[in-house]
Parts: C-alpha cells; structure tokens; sequence
C-alpha cells in the first residue's frame, strides 16, 4: 500500500510573517490528517525559518528546486548539500514553470534527479503536457519521453526512490483541474510504461496529481487507484484548504 504524500509548492510567495501563520495554522491541524504524509516547499531563503518551526515533527520540507552541481561558480543557484543541511527531505525538480521560464530540458531534469538522490534528497519528478499538446493527442508521448529521460540516464530503480508528480500544465494555477477520470488515464499510463521495466518498481514509485487542486477536488482525485497524492500550488497557501486535501486522503 502506497502511502499518500500532499505536498504544498509556495513557488514564490510568503514573508517571514505569512510563513510563521501558515505552519502554525497546518500544525495545528494535523491531528485529524490520518494517512498522508505532509510536506512544504517553501522558496528556498526561508527553509531555515520553516524547518526551525518543523523540526521534531510531523511535517516534512523540500527545496523548489536544485541545482545540478555540488558548489562552485553557478550564481543564484541552491545545491543539493545547502538543502540537506537545512533538513530537507524533498526536493521538487523539473516543474513546468522551471521548463519554461529557465529552458530546463529534460536531460537537465535527469541531472538534477541524479543531484538530489547523490545529496540524500527524494526528488519530486514533475512531469506534463502543454494544453497544445493535450489538444493535438501527444499527452502519453510527452509524458513517456519525460520519464524515459530519467530511466535512460538513473535506471529504473532510481524512479522508486523519487516521487513523481504528474502535473498537466494547462491545470497549473488555472483553476482547471483535470477530471479524476483524465488524471487517472495519464497516471495509469505512467505506472504501464513503468511497469514494462519494474513491475516492483510500478508498484511502489508514488505518483501525485497537480493542478488546480482543492479541498473540493482532492477526494475524487485521490479515490483513484493510481493517484498517490497531490503537489498543491495555490490551495497550500492557505492552511485550511492545504489541511482540507491533506484530510481527503484520510
Ligand atoms: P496549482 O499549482 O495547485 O496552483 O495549480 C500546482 C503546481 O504548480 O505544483
């Protein structure tokens, strides 16, 4: 049985002061979260702040990102032994505003799923389509040739000590979500090709749903037998809605 990860993104957002109520409101309410393991990312200046609030406890914490060097000349980037340092145990890669904003390839995602397993960081493997792509039927090539990046480089034994985070693009932030019967064709497709290599693998490797995902939502979405949790953007900003999905996977 796989257990359910929530995982909140803040992607950009938050203060010193907005942090401190945020975790003060989930701590709070982690008592009625049953099954699923919680964790934050927070934008990486404030780990130190989030994990002196979370240490000793249920709730675990990533980095956005990393990068793909141990340290050296590489300005503005995070390493993989920063965030160990500051007691990270997550570390979200390759999400789709990385791909876009900073022109991450997929090689490049391969490298930082390596970094993150070398510094003893799991990675959130972040794949999608483009709604373009959705629309001219390529979703399972598009996700097919994101995994197949990592298991041509790590081998498909790295995939079981990552999570993958399956996160249609045209979902982020839009407030579409996809249907739990869409979401779970894609997830279900991820575990097949998967499994064509590791059956083990297939049936241990977690696989989140993101996307304009809600308290409303959540418990459809995670009914579905593939899905294993959630990467929350927007509903992880605020601690009822992130509690609200953490509770739907009770
Ligand atoms: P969203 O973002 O929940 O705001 O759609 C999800 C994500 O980008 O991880």
């Amino acid at each position: 049985m796989r257990q359910p990860l929530v995982a909140g993104n803040w992607k950009m957002n938050g203060s010193v002061e907005e942090i401190k109520a945020l975790l003060d409101g989930i701590l709070a309410g982690m008592g009625d979260v049953k099954r699923a393991e919680v964790a934050v990312c927070p934008p990486a200046i404030y780990i130190p702040q989030v994990q002196s609030i979370l240490q000793g406890g249920a709730v675990a914490w990533g980095g956005q990102d990393l990068s793909t060097h141990e340290s050296g000349a590489y300005t503005g980037e995070i390493a993989g032994p920063m965030l160990k340092e500051f007691g990270c145990a997550y570390a979200i890669i390759g999400h789709s505003e990385r791909r876009s904003y900073h022109a991450e390839s997929d090689e490049t995602v391969a490298d930082k799923f390596e970094a993150a397993l070398k510094y003893g960081l799991k990675p959130i493997f972040c794949i999608g389509e483009t709604l373009e792509e959705r629309e001219s039927g390529v979703t399972e090539q598009v996700v097919a040739r994101q995994i197949d990046a990592v298991i041509n480089k790590l081998g498909v034994d790295a995939l079981a000590k990552g999570v993958i985070a399956y996160e249609p693009v045209w979902a982020i932030g839009t407030g579409k979500t996809a249907s739990p019967e869409q979401a779970q064709e894609v997830h279900a497709f991820i575990r097949g090709r998967i499994a064509k290599q590791s059956g083990d693998v297939a049936q241990k490797v977690r696989i989140l749903y993101g996307g304009s995902m809600k308290p409303g939502n959540a418990a459809e979405l995670l009914a579905k037998e593939d899905i294993d949790g959630g990467l929350i953007g927007g509903a992880a900003l605020k601690a009822e809605d992130f509690l609200g999905i953490c509770r739907a996977a009770n």
